[in-house]
């Protein structure tokens, strides 16, 4: 097929893309050429900005395609200007949405596809609407899209990121055996999905008409929780990794431009069901090793720089001190009450 993936360089993207290379499609892309890795020589890219509709429909309109991908759409605006550019003009459009639709707060765990919509930031209420109008357009007149899902996906065009979030520093931190922070008890499960396997989900969806008018989840089947995840990523820089638990709360109230993402999904347990894809799409079957792929992005993090040094950002050692000295506080604030009564 002659399939066009709006973005295409960025990190769940590129997975996309070497699928579709995998199965011989014909790959174009559209991207603003800003992104620090070009795709190789030979795929060819046209340059435009998404959001910048009418030059955007009009290089479309210029274009034949089997099939597009968007990967760079937000909102109604980014999905009236979609349907304006592809309308009665493809076999498949698959849209790339995000689980962030259906909360948080989230509903239950192992949510499927109908669980109720409950997006609360501008992002996860921005890909309601887009994906609501894309639906409406099938329902009226057949537009074959497919909605897809993400959860977590990572990969090389994004940095490997932590539960407590702050700066890249974390990388570092574990690379010289410093401890590392972690939320309340490090139990809550999260589904960590490789870009890889995330693209031959994408892939295997084309052309397929019962996926069209349907949206499904792609997570990992298997979720994991953020201390395994940080220990996966020690694994995978041949250190152990010390970590520190403090309550979510505390983190939040000392630095909530660091830590103000625990008050979001982050700080949950997240968990969306598989089982409507691995169903419809049974290509669709993650086999990634973790520690393999974190090798991976981690090597793609470095290449670009993108590992903060630690030694230039105090605040994670000066919290663990605080935290390692409570229980003392605790126990004379202790003793000093018993003296008192
Ligand atoms: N990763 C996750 O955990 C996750 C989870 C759920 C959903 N998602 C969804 O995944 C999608 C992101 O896909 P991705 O990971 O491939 O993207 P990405 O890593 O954010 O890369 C963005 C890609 O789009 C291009 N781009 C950005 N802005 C553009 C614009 N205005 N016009 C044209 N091209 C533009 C970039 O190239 P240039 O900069 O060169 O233009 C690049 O190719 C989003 O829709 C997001 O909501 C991701």
């Amino acid at each position: 097929m002659k399939v066009l993936v709006i973005g295409g360089t960025g990190n769940i993207s590129r997975g996309i893309v070497a699928a579709l290379q995998n199965q011989n499609h014909e790959v174009t892309l559209f991207n603003r050429g800003k992104h620090p890795d070009p795709p190789t020589s030979d795929i060819r890219v046209i340059h435009g900005d998404r959001h910048q509709y009418t030059d955007f429909e009009d290089k479309m309109h210029s274009e034949t395609f089997d099939a597009v991908i968007d990967m760079i759409s937000f909102n109604e605006e980014d999905a009236a200007s979609a349907l304006r550019a592809f309308r009665y003009r493809i076999e498949h459009f698959v849209q790339c949405s995000t689980v962030m639709t259906y909360g948080p707060p989230f509903s239950g765990i192992n949510l499927d596809e109908e669980a109720p919509l409950n997006g609360q930031s501008k992002y996860g209420l921005g890909k309601i609407a887009a994906d609501k109008l894309l639906l409406e357009a099938y329902r009226k007149d057949g537009f074959p899209v497919t909605i897809f899902k993400p959860s977590y996906t990572y990969g090389p065009g994004m940095d490997v990121q932590r539960q407590v979030g702050g700066n890249n520093s974390w990388i570092d931190r574990l690379r010289q055996n410093k401890p590392i922070l972690s939320a309340g008890d490090g139990l809550n499960y999260f589904q960590f999905l490789s870009s890889h396997d995330a693209g031959v989900g994408f892939q295997s969806a084309l052309g397929r008409s019962k996926c069209f008018g349907e949206v499904y989840n792609i997570p990992h089947p298997k979720p994991r929780t953020w201390d395994q995840w940080h220990h996966a990523v020690a694994e995978a820089l041949d250190v152990e990794a010390q970590i520190i638990h403090v309550p979510q709360d505390i983190l939040i109230a000392i630095a909530p431009e660091n830590f103000g993402g625990l008050s979001m999904n982050f700080g949950h347990t997240q968990i969306f069901s598989s089982t409507k894809i691995t169903k419809d799409i049974p290509e669709f079957q993650p086999k990634q090793n973790l520690v393999q792929s974190l090798k991976e992005n981690i090597a793609w993090m470095d290449k670009h720089g993108r590992v903060n040094r630690s030694c230039n950002d105090d605040l994670e050692d000066r919290i663990i001190s605080a935290i390692k000295t409570l229980p003392k506080l605790f126990e004379n604030n202790e003793k000093t009450l018993v003296n008192n009564n």
